[in-house]
C-alpha cells in the first residue's frame, strides 16, 4: 500500500499555487446536469474526487472529456438517465449534489442513500425537507431514495434549521426552473456557493443574494451550457499557510482569495503569526512561539470545520493550553489520537478538544482520519523529530492535487513510497 513518508526538521517554504475549489468543482460538475450542450470548466482540481464525479456524469450518460490538464468539457445533452449507482453516491457523498439537477431538468431522480463518513452521520434531511417544500415527493426503499414532481417545482419559502452548504445548493439547483421565486432563508454563505450561483447566472437562471443568508432564485424557463472557471480552494490554501505557522521560513500562496479565509487568518494573527494578505495571494511566516487561541467551528463566514484540523496540529505546539470547539460535524476529532500518537496533548470531552501545548512532535506511525485531518498529521511530520508514516493516503488524494510534490517544492522531506500492508498495522 502506500504511504507518505516525512523526514522531520528539513526546512521548507517558498510559494506554491492552488488549485480550483474541490467544494466548488464537484457541484459545478453536477450543475452541468440542468442545461443539454457542453459546459466548460476549468482550473479543476485534478483529485480523486472530480474523477468520481466524473462517472457519475457518465454514468447518467453525459460525455465528459479531459481538455488538458484542470479543464473539463462537459456534454450533457444525450443525458437520458437519472438514477445514480449506489457504489459511486457510496465512494463520494457530494454526488448527492445531482439530485437538484437531475429533478430540474427530468422531474425525477433515484439516489442512493449517502452513508455517512468518518466525520459524521452526513444526514440529508435537509434537503429532502426544503426539497418537499419545493414540491418533490420521495420514496425510500432498498437503500435507494425515489424523488418525482407529481405536480412539477413550484417556488417557495425554504427556512433551513442549519446553514448547510449541500442542502442550501441542491435548493438552487432545483429551483432555478420552478414555476416562481424561491427563498432560501438560513443560507450557506461559503465562497464555494457564491461560485455555484455565478455559474449557474452565467447558464441563464435568476440567483441573487449568493453570500447572504438569504438567496432568492426566479425560476426561468430555460438554461444554457456555460463556461466558468473554479474559485480557488480556500482550504488546500489555508492547509499550506497553516505549515508555515509550523516552519521558520514564509509560505506565500498563490490562486485564491485571502478573503476567503478571513477569521482563520485572523486567528493565526492572535497566535502570533504574520499574515501578509495580496491580491489572489497570501503570505504566512512565524516569528516566535505559538500563541494558546480558542476556536470553534461555524459555518461561514465562521471558522471553517475544513480547516479544524490544520490548526490543531499547530495549536498541539502552543505555548499554554486553549480549546477547539467542532459545532458542525459530530466526529471530527479522530486527528487528536493520531496527533497523541506524536506527542500530542489533546482531550477530547463531545464537542471540545482541550489542548494542552507540547514542546514538539515526535515521528511515528499514523493513519489518515480524513482528508483534512490527513493533511495535518503530514504538517505535524514536517517538524516532527524523526520520521512519521502517514497510511490511508486515499483520504488525501480525494482533496489534494500534488500534495507530496507541492511539498518538495517547499522544500519539505515528502515521498510516497510503496510498502507492503503489514508494515504499517
Ligand atoms: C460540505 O459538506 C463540504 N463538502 C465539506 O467539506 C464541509 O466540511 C461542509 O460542507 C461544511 O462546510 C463538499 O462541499 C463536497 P453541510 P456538506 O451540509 O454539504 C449536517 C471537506 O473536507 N446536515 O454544511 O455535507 C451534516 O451532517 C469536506 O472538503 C444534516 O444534519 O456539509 C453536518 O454535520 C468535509 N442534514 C452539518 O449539517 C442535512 O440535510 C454540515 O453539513 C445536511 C447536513
Amino acid at each position: 500500500m502506500e504511504v507518505i513518508q516525512v523526514e522531520g526538521g528539513r526546512p521548507f517554504g517558498g510559494e506554491v499555487t492552488v488549485e480550483g475549489a474541490k467544494n466548488s468543482a464537484l457541484k459545478l460538475m453536477a450543475a452541468t446536469i440542468l442545461a443539454p450542450g457542453v459546459s466548460r470548466l476549468t482550473n479543476v482540481p485534478n483529485i480523486s474526487d472530480v474523477h468520481v464525479m466524473g462517472k457519475v456524469l457518465k454514468y447518467l450518460g453525459a460525455k465528459v472529456e479531459v481538455k488538458g490538464l484542470h479543464e473539463l468539457e462537459i456534454d450533457t445533452s444525450d443525458i437520458d438517465r437519472f438514477e445514480t449507482p449506489y457504489h459511486l453516491v457510496a465512494k463520494m457523498r457530494a454526488s448527492t449534489a445531482v439530485l437538484g439537477p437531475l429533478l430540474s431538468r427530468f422531474g425525477e431522480a433515484i439516489v442512493a442513500m449517502p452513508g455517512g463518513c468518518n466525520i459524521g452521520a452526513r444526514k440529508i434531511d435537509m434537503h429532502i425537507l426544503g426539497l418537499e417544500a419545493l414540491g418533490v415527493a420521495f420514496e425510500v426503499n432498498h437503500g435507494n431514495i425515489h424523488a418525482t414532481t407529481p405536480k412539477g417545482l413550484t417556488g417557495t419559502t425554504v427556512t433551513l434549521d442549519f446553514a448547510s452548504v449541500g442542502a442550501t445548493e441542491n435548493l438552487m439547483m432545483a429551483s432555478v426552473r420552478a414555476k416562481g421565486t424561491t427563498t432560501i432563508d438560513n443560507a450557506a454563505r461559503e465562497p464555494e456557493i457564491v461560485d455555484l450561483a455565478n455559474f449557474l447566472n452565467e447558464m441563464g437562471a435568476k440567483v441573487s443574494g449568493a453570500g447572504s443568508p438569504v438567496i432568492e432564485i426566479e425560476g426561468v424557463s430555460e438554461l444554457h451550457p456555460a463556461e466558468h472557471k473554479v474559485v480557488g480552494d480556500r482550504i488546500e490554501a489555508g492547509t499550506f499557510l497553516a505549515m508555515a505557522g509550523l516552519g521558520k521560513t514564509p509560505v506565500t500562496v498563490k490562486g485564491f482569495e485571502p478573503r476567503h479565509l478571513g477569521l482563520v487568518l485572523k486567528k493565526y494573527e492572535l497566535m502570533g503569526l504574520k499574515v501578509e494578505r495580496g491580491n489572489g495571494e497570501c503570505t504566512v511566516s512565524r516569528e516566535g512561539a505559538i500563541r494558546p487561541v480558542d476556536i470553534q467551528t461555524l459555518p461561514f463566514p465562521g471558522f471553517p470545520t475544513d480547516m479544524q484540523a490544520q490548526t490543531m496540529a499547530l495549536l498541539a505546539l502552543c505555548e499554554g493550553s486553549c480549546i477547539v470547539t467542532e459545532n458542525v460535524f459530530e466526529n471530527r476529532f479522530m486527528l487528536a489520537s493520531e496527533l497523541q500518537r506524536m506527542g500530542a496533548d489533546i482531550r477530547i470531552e463531545g464537542h471540545h478538544a482541550i489542548v494542552h501545548g507540547v514542546d514538539g512532535y515526535s515521528g511515528a506511525q499514523v493513519k489518515s482520519p480524513d482528508l483534512r485531518g490527513g493533511a495535518a498529521l503530514v504538517m505535524a511530520g514536517l517538524v516532527a523529530d524523526g520520521t512519521t508514516t502517514v497510511s490511508d493516503i486515499y483520504h488525501i488524494d480525494r482533496g489534494y492535487e500534488c500534495f507530496v510534490e507541492k511539498l518538495q517544492g517547499l522544500g519539505a522531506a515528502v515521498s510516497r513510497v510503496e510498502v507492503p500492508d503489514q508494515d504499517t498495522l
